[in-house]
């Protein structure tokens, strides 16, 4: 049953004979034909990883419906899609000027197929297409598994499709094996959120919290490390709100999940994003100390440091409870890695809720931090209070907070030298010679090495520390 109102549109074109591409005096020739004019497929994608993956499941699908193969440059594509994102402000105004860019390569080759999908797509539907009207495609993040679907319709009727209708989890039914992507794959186990935190959209652009099912995940997982990947993230926006039926028919809970995942064989490294406090218990606290492939890294977001402002932002839960999570994580696990998300300038921040926000990373110590300032986004309740925190303050916030969480994540490279670390290769690095992993805390980690050694981990001593990562020196076996 469809969690939401069911919405899919369709609407003629009218474009002129000239600009269509094919004429309808002309015998229609059949969709399957025309489809085979197309083979090349771009994708642009914004915002999070959730984003990432459904980008790479898309390309995907298009290549196993039609052949598309995926080019790097928007000019040599037969079909560009936009995965968008709607989180902070101006994210549409960040569509409409990309669109006009595409619409000027549309204009010299009109048998071009243009779709928006993402969180713009879905909250904006059909009024993308009255504003740009050369956009062929409207999709949301649950209905883009009808792509290949959608462009048949385009081809076959000359038509314009909109679909934002959330099927509860009818997409991962019907997209097909995920491709490996990588040494670092990424599998996600939920979709949306029912946490409605007073400022955020995603509730409204992904829909409400649905679990995929522990063996379709298990299913995914194995694909993927048959395919080379070694280390696995499981994404969702409140990942750790997960509960799905479990193979014995009783539901699962996040942790379960996870000793599950980490007994599948070839995986060497676990990581999640992103959590919410409100789920975090203490079998997950536990879980750090007891999984040996799960990563000492947390990103948990907390927004504000102060309780009347996350009160007001209805996050369920205050700044002690948070404090009492991290002592917990770090009695499992005294090296792990923790990292959040704030916005400053709610409605109503005040200085002293703003010092409260300072006085909780000073407490707690991140070795990284996401900085916002406050923007309303459409439809959120939010928005209806009004923007009142003056544009200079809410600067001078996030240049106070920035500078503060700077420090400390410098401070947490520094305190990398001299350690020895495993590190996982990832690529080749920038610089000829280089290349580049991650350290178990998720730091980037370069060094001398070789490409084969892509998808090994390897134990290196960490022998200087920048601003954003490491410089390691293999230790050799014989040494
Ligand atoms: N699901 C995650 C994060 C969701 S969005 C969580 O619950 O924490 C990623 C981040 O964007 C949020 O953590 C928040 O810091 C920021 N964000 C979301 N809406 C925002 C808004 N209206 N203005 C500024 N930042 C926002
Ligand atoms: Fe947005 Fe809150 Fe849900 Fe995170 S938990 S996605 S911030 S509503
Ligand atoms: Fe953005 Fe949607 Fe992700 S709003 S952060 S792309 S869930």
């Amino acid at each position: 049953m469809p969690l939401h109102p069911v919405m899919i549109t369709r609407f003629s074109l009218r474009l002129p004979d000239s600009q269509a591409g094919f004429s309808v005096r002309r015998p229609m020739k059949q969709a399957n034909e025309l489809i085979k004019s197309l083979d090349t497929l771009f994708i642009k994608t914004y915002g999070c990883q959730m984003n990432e993956y459904d980008s790479a499941r898309m390309a995907d699908m298009m290549k196993q419906a039609y052949g598309l193969r995926l080019v790097a440059a928007a000019e040599d594509a037969d079909v560009i899609l936009m995965n968008t994102c709607s989180i902070r402000e101006k994210a549409e105004d960040k569509v409409y000027s990309e669109l006009g860019r595409y619409k000027k390569l549309k204009d010299k080759r009109p048998d071009m197929i243009i779709g928006v999908g993402g969180c713009v797509g879905q909250q904006e539907g059909e009024r993308i297409q009255k504003r740009a009207p050369y956009v062929d495609i409207v999709f949301g993040p649950q209905s883009y598994h009808r792509l290949p679907e959608m462009v048949k319709e385009i081809r076959r009727d000359r038509v314009h499709v909109s679909q934002t209708d959330m099927p509860e989890i009818e997409k991962f039914d019907h997209l097909p094996k995920a491709e490996s992507h990588g040494v670092s794959g990424c599998v996600t186990i939920m979709e949306g959120c029912d946490k409605f935190c007073t400022f955020c959209v995603v509730p409204y652009t992904r829909g409400a919290e649905i679990s995929r099912s522990v063996e379709d995940i298990l299913d995914e997982c194995r694909d993927q490390l048959a395919g080379g990947t070694v280390e696995i993230s499981l994404l969702g926006q409140n990942v750790n709100a997960y509960r799905g039926p479990g193979p014995d028919e009783e539901e699962w809970d996040f942790t379960m999940l996870l000793y599950a995942v980490a007994e599948l064989p070839g995986l060497k490294r676990l990581r999640f994003s992103t959590s919410h406090p409100m789920e975090m218990t203490s079998e997950l606290c536990q879980a750090f100390a007891e999984i040996p492939q799960l990563m000492p890294y947390l990103h948990l977001p907390v927004q504000s440091g102060s309780d009347r402002v996350l009160k007001l932002m209805h996050r369920g839960h205050d700044r002690e409870t948070y404090f009492r999570i991290i002592n917990e994580l770090r009695e499992h696990c005294p090296d792990i890695a923790l990292s959040s998300d704030f916005i400053v300038g709610y409605p109503g921040e005040t200085d002293e809720d703003f010092a409260a926000t300072m006085d909780l990373v000073e407490r707690v110590g991140f070795d990284s931090a996401y900085c916002f300032k406050y923007s309303p986004r459409p439809g959120t309740p939010a928005s209806k209070s009004e923007d009142n925190v003056p544009e200079d303050v809410k600067d001078e916030r996030l240049q106070r907070l920035l500078t503060l969480t700077r420090e400390q994540a410098r401070l947490a490279m520094q305190a990398q030298q001299g350690k020895t670390i495993d590190v996982l290769v990832e690529k080749d690095g920038r610089r000829a010679g280089d290349m580049e992993g991650r350290s178990p805390d998720y730091k980037i980690v370069h060094f001398r090495g070789q490409h084969r050694q892509i998808g090994q981990v390897m134990a290196m001593s960490i022998v200087e520390a920048y601003g954003q990562s490491l410089r390691g020196e293999l230790i050799l076996a014989d040494s």
